[in-house]
Parts: structure tokens; sequence; C-alpha cells
């Protein structure tokens, strides 16, 4: 089933939804760019010159050129961005509008003053009624969520080549299964839901739910310098497709078109994937704010999981996913009770992982931060990934495929879980 965009029946209406976003993302920062006059400044001494410094089209170029708002908006452009232009040349937003109608100036000022444009005969009971596309017969399917700990000295354990050493090895032993697994099983996308660590975003701006729909994530700086590992690269088409399912079921994602990724996403994909030149599929990112709180709920996480699920089904391309869950187990990594691990917890929090996921949803945040440690909290990410499988829908019940548990990697106790669908 393809995601439903009723809004593109609107007479004379253009939505702009996360697809003409993706379309118009450089047209409408060069909009933004005008937001400074010493820009403005050099877009009207030439303008042809200021646009060549953008990777527009040649058709959105001309756009701006012609002060075309229709064609532009066809080519993705948003009229609140594109006013900027306008407001360059000088015109008000009513010439702007008025500019789109086919009507004079005077024509448009006239009929605004005269109490408007009349919704007779413009809206969607004046359109004869288009039939609903017959279902796909392909769509994207969840085949397997996976489950690990992020720990940043695991990183750099990969990068300086100290995966052999004592410390280390029984820890990278236990992923030794999971890289030959994920040789077999790669995924055409990974839905890699991970937190952010003071890194991509700081305290100007604190999303809940962060989905990552740019064609390319740099690896961060977190401060000794980026991690030797490939760029990521994204599916901006399918993310878009995502990004609009989720939020129609009400979970109100922030969409990032620019960001760069840190430990939390590049840690995973190390222990399941080693170190090659590139990363062998598309990846998805998703950050989930754990770091100030309010954080949501593992009630929440779960039911975003759940949602996602049927979000990817609703994807024509039979593209094979999986969903990740990173971060945790237990950890605390501030003040006296640093160096807290309950390993107990932690393996009985993975039992119910696996058999109740629905029960182990409801357990509330004190939980976490109480038995496993500040920074424990990031084990409600896994819920998304756990949320996802088809049991949840009246499939069966996943496979366990592998299952490890190690302390310590540096703070942490390192858990690791790998779930197919039956
Ligand atoms: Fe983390």
């Amino acid at each position: 089933m393809a995601l439903k965009k009723p809004y593109e029946k609107v007479p004379g209406t253009r939505i702009f939804d996360a697809e003409r976003s993706r379309q118009g993302y450089h047209l409408n920062m060069f909009c933004m760019s005008l937001m400074k006059a010493e820009n403005r400044e050099r877009f009207l001494a030439d303008q042809r010159a200021y646009l060549d410094e953008w990777p527009l089209s040649e058709e959105q170029k001309q756009g701006v050129i012609d002060l075309d708002l229709n064609a532009l908006m066809d080519t993705g452009g948003n009229i609140y961005f594109l006013a900027k232009i306008g407001a360059t040349h000088g015109l008000s937003f009513q010439q702007m509008a008025g500019s789109m109608t086919g009507m004079t100036e005077e024509a448009y000022r006239a009929m605004m003053i005269a109490g408007g444009r009349s919704p007779e005969g413009v809206r969607l009971r004046d359109v004869a009624p288009t039939p609903e596309p017959s279902p796909s017969p392909t769509h994207a399917k969840v085949t397997a969520s996976v489950f690990t700990s992020h720990v940043p000295a695991v990183g750099a354990a990969i990068d300086h080549g100290k995966t052999e050493e004592p410390y280390w090895k029984p820890m990278f032993d236990g992923y030794e299964f999971s890289k030959q697994w994920m040789k077999e099983n790669t995924p055409d996308v990974i839905f890699l839901v991970y937190n952010d660590h003071a890194t991509a975003f700081d305290l100007s701006m604190i999303p809940t739910f962060t989905i990552g729909t740019a064609a390319r994530f740099e690896p961060a700086d977190e401060g000794y310098g980026p991690r030797p590992v490939p760029v990521v690269e994204g599916d901006p088409v399918f993310a878009s497709h995502l990004a609009q399912s989720l939020i129609q079921e009400d979970f109100d994602l922030t969409i990032c078109n620019d960001m760069k990724v840190d430990h939390g996403l590049t840690v995973p994909l190390s222990l399941m994937f080693g170190q090659p030149q590139e990363w062998p599929c598309k990846i998805i990112p998703f950050a989930v704010n754990v770091v100030q709180y309010p954080v949501p709920s593992g009630r929440r996480c779960f039911a975003l999981g759940q949602a996602l699920r049927r979000a990817i089904e609703s994807y024509d391309v039979p593209l094979n996913v999986q969903v990740w869950g990173t971060g945790g187990m237990s950890h605390q990594l501030q003040g006296p009770r640093a160096g807290l691990v309950n390993r107990a917890w932690d393996n009985a929090w993975l039992d119910k992982l696996i058999a109740d996921p629905a029960g182990l949803s409801q357990m509330p945040h004190l939980e976490y931060v109480d038995e496993a440690g500040s920074e424990g909290i990031e084990l409600v990410m896994w819920l998304i990934g756990r949320g996802a499988m088809s049991d949840l829908d009246g499939g069966p019940a996943p496979k366990v495929t592998h299952r490890f548990y190690h302390v310590p990697a540096s703070n942490t106790g390192v858990g690791h879980l790998i779930l197919e669908n039956q």
C-alpha cells in the first residue's frame, strides 16, 4: 500500500511534504541565504552568478530569475522560503500570492478587498473523484531486529587494533557469530535507533525523536577526531516516506536533513560489519533523546516501533529492512555511583524483551535509573526495534538467533541480541 496523499487532490494547491522538502532542499536553503543583507546585495547584482553557487537544477535557477513561484513550488520550493526572493525584490506577500493566480495585481487586490476568493468550485467536492491506486504486490519488510550496546571505547578499541587484547577479546568474541550472520543476512536498509551524545544536538534544540532524511551522514568529531569509518549512506526517499507515515500516526518526529552521526550509530555498525571500505547497505538514522529529561517512555518507544513496522510495510519497494535498537545496557557514567552494573537485572530485561515486550514496555523510567544506572535509560530505545517485529501483529514469535552478555566494556554491561522474524 502506497502512502496516501489525499491532499494532492485539493484543487490549485501544493502541499509541502517531506518528499517536496527533499526535492527542494537546496532551493529553500538558497532562499534562507537571502535573510542576510550582504547576500541580497550580491544576488541582486548578478542573480545568475549567485545562483550558480548553489547546487540547483536549471529549472530551479530559471524559476528564481523569472520569479515564477508556481514553477518553484513544483520543484520543491516552499512558499515561506520562496517569499525571501520576493522580499529581496521589494514585493509584498500579496503581490507574490497574486502572481501565482493568473490574475493581474489590481484584480487580485480587488478580489481580496471584496472578501477574498470564494471556496465555491475550488474544493475537493468540485473535482472528479480519482480511483484509488490498486495495492502494490510488493512492499518492504522487517526481517530482523538487532540490539547492541554502543560503547565509545569499543569503537576506539576497533579503530586502534586492540580487539585481540585480553581485556577486549572476550567481548569481541561475542560478536564473531554476528559478523558472519550479517554477511549472510545483509539487509537493503537498516533503520538504526540510537541516541546522540551531545554531538549533533546541543542544548539549543532537544528533539525527542529525530529521523535522518539526508543522502549521507558523516561521522562526527566527538572530541577525539572523527572515527575512521565510512560515511553513512542514507535513503532519503524511504526515510521521507517513513517520516510521513509515522507523523500521520501521531508520532511527532523531527526531520533532519543535515546531521553528523556519533558513536551511538557508528559503533553498532563496526561491531556488526567489522571495518569495510563502505557500509554494505543504506542506513536511516533515528535519534532518540535520552540525554535531557523528559525522555520518552518505554511504552511510547514500543508503540513507535509498532507504527514503524506498519510504515515500512506501506512502502511499495520490496526492501529487506532490519530495525536496530542500540545503547545500554546497565551503566552509570556520573557521580559517586559511577560504574554501576546490574548483571542480574540486565539479563532479566533481555528475557522480557524476548518473551514479554509489551509487559516490559510498561517499566517506568525510575526503575531503569535505579537498577541499571542513570545511562541505563538508553534501553528504552531497544523497545522501538522490538516493537517492529511481526509477532506483535499476530505473527509467530521471533527466532532468537543470537544472545550475548559481557561485563565490562569500559563502564558498561554489554548486551547483544539478534531476533529474526519467522
Ligand atoms: Fe549511548
